[in-house]
């Protein structure tokens, strides 16, 4: 048994235990449900809203490369030269994506964490929408600067900020994960060019599903010569684990040696560059799969909508916000019941009582699938007691005009 822990460390277990464990009836946290998903189970979990996960071109570039390079390569990047498959991959993102420059990092949180250390400092104000990632808030952490929070979507309320604190550094996502909805991206460049500020785009759930070949909701918008950086986590539409920047090549030349995550931490290693490579060209040529999603979500969107659910989703990830832990678990069980998996989220990533369960959808879902998950949502809405969440009154007292 290793030894007893100072009283210090012990006060400080305790005390996070009981803010973000708080096992619910099943003595579990409320994020972890009753059952795992058995056979026919409808699973909205997962972020491969391509449905390209198990594709065979992935497989089979991955399983080339262990077969004749092997896992050589372990080290971090900065002992990498000009030519090596990583350089080749990133030279082909920044193509598609139509920025100068890409760095390839270890996960979507090394390359937020990592790209705030480097450009944030201490004293500058970083402009930050209250819904966006928590990376990005460690990230200012990391750099000792400090954020000045907006609220959700409200470009307004960011330019008033700016008013007051000064030039400093902009971030938004362009697609919320939490509830599915798209980011005014015409203003927050506007404001932010206003302004002199520096602009960050977090389009780590819009990459892949939006834009010519899935090049993301910037390019789609026209905006990829007007944004200074865009950050992506390779583990959502591009379904491997790593994550991106898009930036000028000056600042991409630099940033292995500059960003800690990206020093000192081991770099991908061949067959998972060459697993995203593969990914790369799958995504530029999935189209039919683009327009399978988009359609799904609209589908499932507007049948939620007319059960009267609260929906603010504008994507493919649609979520019914139950608010209240109690209401949120009740909801996750009933789902459970009828064999629907969608994952809870709650605070810190979302804010305290604003609970909800997402359905992250994707391309591969048939109609029936869809239709059944509805018909679900129809029979639970009396036992969830959805007519008393706040959601839902909401929604209740806009369509009645007040
Ligand atoms: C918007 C956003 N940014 C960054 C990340 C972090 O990505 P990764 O899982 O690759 O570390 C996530 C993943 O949850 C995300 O949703």
């Amino acid at each position: 048994m290793p030894p007893k822990l100072p009283d210090f460390v012990d006060r400080k277990l305790k005390a996070l235990e009981e803010e973000s464990f708080k096992p619910r009836k099943n003595g579990k946290p409320l994020v972890v449900g009753n059952k795992a998903p058995g056979p026919g189970a409808v699973v909205l979990q997962s972020n491969d809203y391509l449905n390209i996960s198990n594709h065979p071109h992935i497989y089979s570039e991955q399983i080339r490369v262990l077969e004749t390079i092997g896992k050589e390569m372990v080290m971090s990047a900065v002992y990498l030269f000009e030519g090596s498959e990583k350089s080749v991959f990133e030279k082909n993102m920044a193509e598609y994506a139509g920025l100068e420059s890409a760095v390839l990092c270890q996960s979507g949180w090394a390359a937020n964490v990592g790209l705030l250390q480097v450009i944030a400092d201490v004293g500058v104000p970083v402009y930050i929408d209250m819904f966006a990632h928590m990376s990005l808030w460690e990230g200012i952490k990391a750099a000792g600067a400090y954020a000045v929070p907006f609220r959700h979507n409200d470009i307004g309320h960011m330019e008033r900020l700016i008013q007051q604190h000064g030039q400093g550094i902009t971030i938004i996502d362009s697609l919320y994960s939490t509830i599915g909805d798209i980011a005014p991206l015409d203003d927050f460049i506007d404001v932010t060019e206003r302004y002199g500020c520096v602009s960050v785009v977090d389009e780590s759930h819009s990459l892949g599903g939006y834009g010519y070949k899935g090049a993301g909701l910037i390019h789609e918008r026209g905006l990829t010569d007007r944004v200074h950086f865009i950050t992506a986590s390779l583990a959502k539409a591009f379904a491997g684990r790593a994550g991106i920047i898009f930036s000028s090549s000056h600042f991409a030349r630099f940033f292995p040696y500059m960003a800690y995550p990206a020093i000192f931490s081991s770099t991908l290693l061949p067959h998972e560059i060459a697993g995203l490579q593969a990914t790369l060209e799958v995504i530029s040529n999935a189209d039919d799969r683009r327009v399978q999603l988009h359609e799904n979500s609209r589908f499932f969107r507007e049948g939620l909508d007319a059960l009267d659910y609260n929906i603010t989703s504008q994507s493919y990830i649609v979520s019914i916000e139950s608010g209240l832990e109690s209401d949120t678990e009740m909801l996750r069980d009933a789902l459970e019941e009828h064999n629907v998996f969608g994952s809870v989220f709650l605070a810190p990533a979302t804010p305290k009582n604003r609970s909800l369960i997402r359905f992250s959808l994707h391309s591969g879902m048939s109609t029936v699938e869809l239709e059944y998950v509805l018909k679900v949502c129809d029979e639970i809405r009396d036992k969830t007691g959805m007519w008393d969440w706040k959601s839902t009154k909401k929604k209740v007292l806009s369509k009645n005009g007040r």
